[in-house]
């Protein structure tokens, strides 16, 4: 058997169309696009390349983009005092500080003080705490678009067994948040699990965010089971480029799985597109308006 390769990129292009539609309903309703203001600090080579393309992405879907370049030399407080600035400009909807910080600057802090209405990374501890009581909050942008394939791929999520391999703020956890909501069954495995590949095999459903190149191997797979693949490793190639790889070793579990995410071209689309979904609905509630329905 092989299993059915899930496109994320088809999935994260389908959820764009759909934003940059309610993003110019709702441009007409209020007489103004939802804005989202990214925040970069440093010269880190891949959050560069990451805030571009959010940045392009927020342009594209017909929302108004702002973006902050910080050099890495930026203290604290003056990191602290444009949060503030953009909590109070009413433009703007989502606030965006990628990660990681520079070490100088404690990034809870940072989190803490965008304003909860408008953390459309969800990684804020109100909003964090809101998922977890299951009321209604700004959920992480990786976990959503996981959840989004899961859901376009097996329907009602009831009962089944879902294993999330990882356990960090940004992704295992409210993943797993998610997946609880969603009536499953919910094993959350880290790096002091004991045999890892047994409680692997017990998915029916298996997230990998752990950040090792393959370690999930294909015999730790239940055969049939929907593997998401959340990790994004590079690993050398001989002509020095290096290629990227997942959690998952793909070769092996392809044969053995009913579904599985690739990497590339899985969840990475999705999380951006989820970006844009926050924004618009972060936009929404702000403006007092219901939830753009569907998305
Ligand atoms: N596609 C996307 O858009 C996207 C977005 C975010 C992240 N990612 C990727 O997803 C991966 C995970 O990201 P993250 O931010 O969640 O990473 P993280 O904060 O480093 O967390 C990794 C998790 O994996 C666990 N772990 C480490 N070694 C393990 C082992 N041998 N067995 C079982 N669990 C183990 C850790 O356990 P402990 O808690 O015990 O240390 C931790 O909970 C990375 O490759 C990252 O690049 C992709």
């Amino acid at each position: 058997m092989t299993a059915k390769r899930i496109d994320g990129k088809a999935a994260a292009q389908a959820i764009r169309d759909q934003v940059a539609m309610r993003v110019a309903e709702f441009a007409g309703q209020t007489g103004r696009p939802p804005g989202l203001a990214t925040v970069l600090v440093g010269e880190d080579p891949a959050s560069a390349v990451y805030v571009r393309s959010k940045n392009r992405a927020t342009a594209e879907a017909g929302m108004v983009s702002f973006a902050h370049s910080l050099p890495d030399t930026t203290s604290e407080d003056e990191l602290l005092q444009l949060v503030t600035d953009l909590n109070a400009d009413g433009r703007v909807d989502g606030i965006l500080v990628q990660l990681p910080l520079p070490a100088h600057i404690d990034s809870a802090r940072v989190i803490e003080t965008i304003d909860p209405a408008k953390d459309v990374d969800g990684f804020h501890p109100i909003n964090a705490g809101r998922l977890a009581s299951g009321l209604p909050s700004l959920v992480p942008c990786t976990p959503l678009g996981c959840l989004h394939l899961l859901k376009q791929e097996l329907g009602d999520l009831t009962g089944l067994n879902a294993v999330v391999v990882g356990r960090s703020n940004i992704v295992g956890k409210p993943l797993a948040q998610l997946l609880l909501a969603e009536n499953c069954t919910v094993t959350i495995a880290h790096s002091r699990t004991r045999d890892v590949s047994d409680v692997v095999r017990n998915g029916d459903v298996v997230i990998a965010a752990v950040g090792r190149a393959e370690m999930i191997r294909g015999d730790w797979i239940q055969p049939g089971a929907t593997v998401i693949d959340v990790g994004i490793n590079r690993v050398p190639t001989d002509d020095g480029k290096g290629r990227l790889v997942g959690d998952v070793a793909y070769d092996e579990a392809v044969a053995i799985a009913g579904a599985i995410t690739p990497v590339p071209g899985g969840v990475g689309p999705m999380t951006i597109a989820m970006l844009m979904r926050n924004t618009l609905v972060a936009a929404h509630r702000r403006a007092g308006l219901a939830d753009p329905e569907g998305l």
